[in-house]
């Protein structure tokens, strides 16, 4: 009886969803389900997981990525630390070693960076943009929209009685504001499974990863299955949907107005994307990167389509996105990231492979999942942001300039005067922000634009790091590179004495320094052009998004993993062959587009760059009568 029982129930679940709680990612029963349904916590705190089936594509929720862990990799589940978090009473910002607080976010920011505009002689807009729009795939703007939206009071009497708010303050002899009358910055303590209600209060504050930790495009095919299904798939030759607006194609826009684009113009701009996530209607870098992936995605289904006339969409459709998120990473990992932290580094690191061939890296005891360190540290990149967004014509003939601040929630800006064209043509035009101590006015004054009256960007991220509960900089010097910083002394060589000199003005003792504060003042990394702790970090989530990832583009032994002649074809993938491929107007473009132009990186005409040949990914089962094998010669085109 009881073995009927067992048999019957076995079949009865085969293909039923299980519930998990997010957090602890392992499965609940009904009652607990009941219990969250009722509490309204359904959405953050449980994930409901179809079956896994090893051979099939990477999930869009990120599920079943871990075959033995299959919430880990899936959305709303906890960030990885690199360190212990450490705070003070009641999850409080942590005290300097005498007890005393560390010294005032704004006050910081100020005597560490300048303000300024110095651009860099080296890296383009572009390599910022993609930066940009590789750290919103795995972070949300949540805790922004709390305290602009949810919770517009923190600067006012009420927010004093709001534990949420955590406003920054600006002291009286602030070099900007002696000269008005703002002495306070909204912001609000970030969100954290306590409180959103998945577990218990006085416990560690444990942030919720909101989309899916790893890298698989998640602005473009969202997180939930059902978002892509209903806002983003055309079910129709493997394609996404589409618009076409004054001969520029677009992702599909809301037909009505309530939506995140708050900034829109109107009633001239009305542009407001309707892709499976909001993260493509945030900031214009991310916004424009975005359209581009959205394009790239149908160009790819167009092209496999006519090497495959007998596939159907949902192979067109799947095959294009594997692609789509294999040349993303492959633009990251190998053309962006080692001008900036050094070819050599990141083989000796173990981040890219110094051939083209395949590489076999996944172990599946590494969990998937995401080191709160790693978003964190690149908000040093808030420095190298240009503020002024400068626009030229298809010829390079420069003409006019826009502050990015004004573009925040503001896609519909993109879609008039030709705006998404100068604007492309500016990205690989404009230098970047140098890198140096110096940070753009608009990031460190405007921030949010209009939203606010004053916001400071960099403030903000001083302030995180502590309510982030991240160590000491000494600890994650010593993690980094294995070696004690005691005294002020030690830090010579690491970082310029006069800026050793600066931060021993603003701390008591150097086992205070905040994390980013170090990172701000860092010396550059042999071989690079970031800091060294910056380096770290950034290389340890890079090492685990790559070997914790079952899909990883690169394996042979992943599920419909390429093979070699089509992994070839994504090593020839750079970010010049998709402007040239789907960005407006673009005609000419030098090779390294994350670099300026200049001697050796001339500009050339697109016909000069080199593109994937989608041949690679032939069906001969399209092809009945041997064709390929009567006339070979058809592989050429
Ligand atoms: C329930 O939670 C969802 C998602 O967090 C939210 O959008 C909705 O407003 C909540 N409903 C109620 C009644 O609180
Ligand atoms: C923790 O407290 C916050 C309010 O500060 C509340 O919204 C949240 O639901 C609480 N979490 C739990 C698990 O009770
Ligand atoms: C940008 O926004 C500010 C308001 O925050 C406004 O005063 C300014 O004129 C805007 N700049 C442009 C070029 O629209
Ligand atoms: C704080 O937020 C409120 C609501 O968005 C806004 O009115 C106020 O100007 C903000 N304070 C500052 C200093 O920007």
């Amino acid at each position: 009886m009881l073995k009927i029982l067992l048999i019957f129930c076995c079949i009865y679940c085969v293909n039923c969803a299980l519930y998990y709680d997010s957090y602890y990612g392992k499965t609940i029963t009904r009652e607990e389900l009941k219990r969250h349904d009722k509490a309204n916590t359904t959405f953050w705190c449980v994930n409901e997981i179809e079956p896994c089936d090893p051979n099939e594509w990477r999930r869009v929720d990120g599920s079943c990525n871990n075959l033995k862990n299959p919430t880990r990799g899936a959305t709303h589940t906890p960030f990885y630390r690199v360190l212990p978090p450490i705070y003070a009473k009641d999850f409080e910002p942590r005290k300097s070693k005498s007890g005393n607080d560390l010294p005032l976010a704004r006050h910081l920011r100020t005597h560490l960076l300048s303000e300024g505009r110095v651009p860099s002689q080296i890296f383009t807009q572009l390599a910022v943009n993609d930066l940009v729009f590789m750290s919103a795939d795995i972070v949300s703007l949540h805790d922004t929209v709390n305290y602009i939206v949810w919770k517009p009071y923190c600067c006012a009497p009420k927010g004093k009685t709001d534990r949420v708010c955590v406003p920054n303050k600006i002291p009286d002899d602030d070099p900007v504001h002696r000269f008005s009358d703002i002495r306070c910055l909204n912001m609000t303590r970030p969100e954290s499974f306590q409180s959103i209600g998945c577990i218990k209060n006085g416990t560690t504050p444990e942030r919720i990863v909101s989309s899916t930790p790893l890298l698989d495009l998640s602005v473009i095919y969202g997180n939930v299955l059902k978002g892509l299904l209903e806002r983003g798939r055309l079910f129709e030759g493997g394609l996404l949907k589409f618009e076409v607006s004054n001969g520029r194609i677009f992702p599909p826009s809301y037909k009505t107005q309530a939506h995140v684009c708050f900034l829109n113009e109107r009633p001239r701009e009305t542009r407001c994307h309707n892709m499976p996530e909001d993260g493509a209607n945030t900031l214009a870098g991310i916004n424009i990167m975005a359209i581009w992936f959205w394009r790239l995605h149908n160009f790819i289904a167009r092209q496999l389509a006519r090497v495959n006339p007998c596939w159907d969409d949902d192979r067109l459709f799947y095959t294009a996105r594997d692609i789509n998120i294999a040349i993303s990473l492959q633009i990251y990992y190998y053309e962006l990231l080692p001008i900036m932290l050094g070819r050599q580094n990141l083989i000796r690191d173990g981040v890219i492979s110094p051939s083209p061939g395949f590489r076999n890296i996944y172990n599946p005891d590494i969990i998937p999942q995401v080191s709160l360190e790693y978003p964190f540290v690149l908000r040093w990149v808030h420095t190298m942001q240009e503020g002024e967004l400068k626009m030229y014509d298809k010829h390079g003939y420069y003409l006019k300039k826009y502050p990015i601040v004004n573009l925040t929630l503001r896609t519909g800006f993109l879609d008039v005067d030709d705006n998404l064209d100068y604007l492309t043509q500016g990205t690989f035009r404009q230098g970047s922000a140098n890198i140096d101590y110096i940070v753009d006015p608009d990031i460190a004054e405007i921030g949010l634009g209009p939203h606010q009256r004053a916001s400071d960007l960099t403030t903000n991220d001083v302030s995180k790091n502590r309510y982030f509960g991240f160590q000491p900089y000494v600890k994650y010097r010593q993690f980094c590179f294995g070696h004690t910083v005691k005294t002020w002394d030690d830090l010579i060589g690491i970082i310029d004495r006069e800026r050793i000199e600066v931060l021993r003005d603003l701390y008591e003792n150097v086992e205070d320094v905040d994390l980013i504060a170090a990172i701000w003042v860092e010396k550059p990394i042999k071989g690079g052009f970031v800091p060294p702790t910056f380096y770290c970090l950034v290389v340890e989530q890079l090492v685990r998004n790559a070997v914790s990832d079952r899909h990883w583009y690169e394996s042979s032994e992943r599920p419909n993993a390429f093979n070699i002649e089509q992994l070839l074809e994504i090593r020839k993938a750079t970010i010049a062959r998709l402007l040239c491929d789907v960005a407006d107007t673009v005609t000419e473009i030098q090779p390294h587009a994350f670099l300026k132009a200049g001697p050796g990186n001339e500009m050339c005409s697109c016909k000069h760059i080199p593109s994937i040949n989608f041949w690679a990914w032939r069906d001969n089962s399209c092809y009945p009568g041997d064709v390929w094998k009567q006339n070979p010669n058809l592989r050429e085109h």
